[in-house]
Formats: C-alpha cells, sequence, structure tokens
C-alpha cells in the first residue's frame, strides 16, 4: 500500500485515512492536521477495540442552541470517522456533552448528569468522557470539574471544537496509554480568528443541514453570557458558504438554514465587506435548493434591504424570528438592545407589509432586574399587537460577569414566576388563534420523519415552521408535497397529500 503523507496533500476530504503515513510529521496547517490526527485516533480505536472485542460505541448530548446542534454534527462527523460507532445511550465507550451556558439551568443539568455518567463508567474500562461547548468557556466551571469531576477525560471550549480530532488523540494517550485517570485533556482558549473549513461533518437529516454563515457575537446585550463564551464576530468567507451549501446540495440536501447569533450584521467585517441580504441573494441563487431559512435576526440590525429580499425571493421561508426580549423601551435600554418598542413594531409592520404571509417568532425575558409591573404590561401590550405565531418565555437568570448580574433591584421569584405565567398564557392563546388561520389551506410540507406515536403518520415542516402530522409512508421523507390542513389542533395540524 501507498502511505500518505498529509503535509503534502491537497484534497484530504477524499483520504482513506487508513493509507495516511503515521510515521511523518503531523502536517502546520488546517485541515490537513486533523485529518492526520484523526488517522491516528483511528488507529488508537482499532486496537482498543480489538482489546474490548467488539467496536467501541460513542453517545453526544447536545445542549442549547441551533450551534450547537450544529457543532455536535462536527464532532460526530469526527468520531464516525475515527472508527467510533453510534451508540443509542450514554452506555457507550465514549460520552461527550456539547453544553449550553445561557441559563443557570442549563449547568445544573450538566453536573446533575455527570454524576450517572461515573456510575457508568465504573463498570466500562473503555469508557472515556468529553466534554465541550459554551459552559466550558467559563474559568469557575472547569475549575469546579477539575476539583470534583476527575473522571472527565476531555474538556474543551467553544473556539478550538475544529481540533476534536488532536484532542481526541491526546486524551486517548492521556487516559489508556499511562496510568488511567491520570491525567485530564483540557484546552480552553479565550478567542480565536480563526475559521478552519471541510471538517468531515455527520448530518442528523439527509435532506437539510445547518450552515454556520458567522460566528461569536460582538452586541453585549446586558443579561447575555454569550459573547464571553463564543467571542468575537466572525464572518465566514461567502464563497467557502456557497460551496460548503453546493456540496449539501449535490448530497440531497433541499433545505439549509443559515446560522449565526446575530445574522443580519452578516459580513461586515469581512476583507470585502458584503451585506446578510447580499448573501441571501448568492444562495438563492443555488440550483436545486429549495428553502432556505436563517436563525438569529437582531432587530436593531434588520434592514429594508433584507426585507425587500424576502418579498422577492421563492426560496426564503415565510417565517422570521424577531426576538424581542421585552416590550419596555426602559427596560430595553437597560438590556442594551439598541432598539425601542416603537421601532420593533414598525419593524414588523414592515415586515407584514412584504410578506403578508409570514410567521413571526420571538424570544422574551420575564424579570430582567428593575423589571416593573408597568414595564412588564409593555411586553404583553407587544405580544398582543403583534400577535406571535410562537414565542419563547424565559426567567431572568442571572449570569456572572455580565452587567445585568451586578444591577440592584433583582425582581423577586413569586413577582417573576406570576408574571411568567400570565405571559405564557397569552403567547399560548394567540399562537392557537393564529394556526387556526392556516386551516383549509393547501401548502407546500417539508417531510422529515415518521411519527413518533402513530407509525401510518409522518411529520413535516410548513415554509412557516409549523409541524405538519398526515398519512403518508417513509417514502415521502425529504420530500417537499403539497399537503391540505384538515385540522388545526392548538400548535400542529394535521393534514391530507392534495
Ligand atoms: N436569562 C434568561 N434568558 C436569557 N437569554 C439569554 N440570556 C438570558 C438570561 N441571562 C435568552 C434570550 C435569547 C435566548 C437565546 O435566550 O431571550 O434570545
Ligand atoms: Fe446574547 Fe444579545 Fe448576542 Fe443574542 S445578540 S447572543 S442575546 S448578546
Amino acid at each position: 500500500m501507498n502511505f500518505i503523507d498529509l503535509r503534502f496533500a491537497t484534497d484530504v476530504r477524499e483520504i482513506d485515512l487508513d493509507t495516511v503515513d503515521l510515521s511523518a510529521p503531523a502536517p502546520d496547517f488546517e485541515p490537513n492536521r486533523q485529518y492526520y490526527f484523526m488517522a491516528k485516533a483511528r488507529s488508537y480505536v482499532r486496537e482498543l477495540s480489538e482489546k474490548a472485542g467488539r467496536p467501541l460505541t460513542f453517545f453526544t448530548q447536545t445542549f442549547g442552541c441551533q450551534m450547537n446542534a450544529r457543532d455536535s454534527e462536527k464532532l460526530i462527523g469526527i468520531l464516525e470517522n475515527i472508527g467510533y460507532v453510534p451508540g443509542d445511550s450514554e452506555a457507550a465507550d465514549f460520552v461527550i456533552y456539547n453544553t449550553c451556558t445561557v441559563r443557570e439551568n442549563a449547568n445544573n443539568k450538566v453536573y446533575g448528569r455527570l454524576g450517572y455518567l461515573n456510575s457508568l463508567q465504573k463498570k466500562n474500562p473503555f469508557m472515556m468522557i468529553g466534554l465541550c461547548g459554551c459552559m466550558m468557556q467559563e474559568p469557575s466551571v472547569v475549575e469546579k470539574i477539575k476539583q470534583s469531576y476527575r473522571f472527565v477525560s476531555l474538556i474543551f471550549g467553544t473556539h478550538n471544537i475544529y481540533k476534536f480530532a488532536e484532542l481526541m488523540t491526546l486524551a486517548l494517550e492521556n487516559t489508556f496509554g499511562g496510568e488511567k485517570g491520570s491525567t485530564m485533556t483540557i484546552d480552553i482558549w479565550e478567542d480565536t480568528d480563526k475559521i478552519v473549513e471541510d471538517l468531515p461533518v455527520e448530518r442528523k437529516y439527509s435532506f437539510k443541514s445547518g450552515v454556520n454563515i458567522m460566528f461569536g457575537c460582538n452586541n453585549f446585550c446586558s443579561y447575555c453570557i454569550v459573547p464571553y463564551v463564543r467571542g468575537r464576530e466572525r464572518s465566514r468567507e461567502p464563497k467557502e458558504i456557497i460551496r460548503e451549501i453546493e456540496r449539501l446540495v449535490a448530497d440531497g440536501v433541499i433545505e439549509v438554514m443559515l446560522l449565526g447569533q446575530n445574522v443580519n450584521s452578516y459580513g461586515k467585517n469581512l476583507p470585502q465587506p458584503m451585506s446578510f441580504a447580499e448573501l441571501l441573494r448568492e444562495v438563492e441563487k443555488i440550483d436545486g435548493l429549495e428553502r432556505i431559512r436563517f436563525m438569529t435576526s437582531h432587530p436593531k440590525d434588520l434592514s429594508d434591504e433584507l426585507i425587500a429580499v424576502m418579498k422577492e425571493s421563492k426560496k426564503i421561508c415565510p417565517h422570521l424570528h424577531l426576538p424581542l426580549q421585552s416590550g419596555s423601551s426602559r427596560i430595553l435600554k437597560n438590556m442594551n438592545r439598541r432598539y425601542d418598542k416603537e421601532h420593533y413594531l414598525k419593524l414588523v409592520e414592515k415586515i407584514r407589509a412584504a410578506v403578508p404571509d409570514i410567521a413571526l417568532t420571538t424570544d422574551i425575558i420575564v424579570g430582567f432586574p428593575g423589571e416593573t409591573e408597568e414595564d412588564f404590561e409593555e411586553t404583553l401590550d407587544v405580544v398582543k399587537k403583534v400577535e406571535y405565531d410562537s414565542a419563547f418565555t424565559f426567567i431572568y437568570s442571572k449570569r456572572t460577569g455580565t452587567p445585568a448580574a451586578a444591577m440592584e433591584d433583582q425582581v423577586p421569584e413569586d413577582v417573576v414566576k406570576e408574571r411568567f405565567d400570565r405571559l405564557l398564557k397569552e403567547v399560548q392563546e394567540i399562537a392557537a388563534k393564529k394556526a387556526e388561520g392556516l386551516t383549509g389551506r393547501t401548502l407546500p410540507v417539508l417531510v422529515e420523519e415518521r411519527n413518533r406515536q402513530d407509525e401510518t403518520l409522518v411529520t413535516g415542516r410548513l415554509g412557516n415552521n409549523s409541524v405538519v402530522h398526515l398519512p403518508g409512508g417513509k417514502d415521502l421523507i425529504g420530500k417537499i408535497v403539497n399537503v391540505r390542513l384538515k385540522e388545526c389542533r392548538g400548535f400542529y395540524y394535521i393534514g391530507e397529500l392534495a
């Protein structure tokens, strides 16, 4: 066999990892370096699996947002390349939690589950545990894990996820090479300006995919920890984004979700600046791509140009997620959101005028420091005026290190709870009423999966993101079909093929 020295290889995506020359030094440039370590980790996994007398399994658990979901697909792409096979529970040989830290309860969930993982590990000498994602960017978290959860093998953060293959190689060496449990592999970066392209990804769905268009956030909303754990805004080059989507389409994808913490400020810092609206125009041109979604829009940066592109487009789905956070201009100012109630309502008016059928969804925080009953009523007022198709409602969670955590007059828990319940009731009533409006219409549905409860049904989504169940078999999965919406049941529809 001819062994390949990856320092001199061009298209590494096509290389058979079993032919990589591991006696050559690791390349010092990406992505070749990571392919080298994939090959190396693969040789370790093969050895371990021979010892175990069975294939080694992995299990990933993702907390948090769509960004993390996409990151997990990257982790899985690498794990499969290095020879692990998918397991269906945490009783696996490698378990990794991709964590979220946006609210305190996200952190508590992880600590809660680590104890359980430890009990599993005691029964399985081949088991290794990894932690990554936003929570790991907080020094206090890493300190706590080092003190109290010594059985964790690998910890890394959000900025160096592209180095997963290399870190996994190190962790395998540290865990199984010497005395077991002697060394934790920890690599956390404070920030990065690096974007590595062309690493393997294993998609959850064959027909739809998330696509990162930018990383990080520069907004520093006063309650939010994201800018501290995801770093400064970096946009991918448009040609890389287009190339990725073209490859996805060639591989059967018909719907993409463009991902960024604040997609409306896409491209501002590129060497050749480009607006998000311009990027959408380019994505629209890709043959074979049928649906385009994006997430998340910040109201302060939502441009008229974007609204115009949404109006003209044949592919952009009629759905806009536009986080409100609060309806009170005073609270919005303290949140550092840089828009007020009037601006937000005007935006909604413009969007609805341009795209009349658009579904609007939002995020709302209840109980931000200093929120009074009057402030809260302003939020209710916007909710009633906009009539959201759905809304994610959150109880304010104090995140150490953010400006809001140091603000006085934090709102008492019982007051927050009472407001939260009132808001939820309002949001749900409006959503149910809105959904009713489409009953009887015939609309395209992208069928996504077999129904989990009823084998005779499949489940898909309308362009506006609503869920539809309809009779049909698995041959429909991944296809866009016209469906008559027979009945609305609160948050979903029952339909039939038209
Ligand atoms: N407390 C509660 N909700 C928060 N979010 C962000 N930070 C916090 C916090 N400290 C919510 C915002 C954001 C969503 C992803 O999470 O509504 O839009
Ligand atoms: Fe957090 Fe605000 Fe950035 Fe969204 S825009 S990630 S809420 S700081």
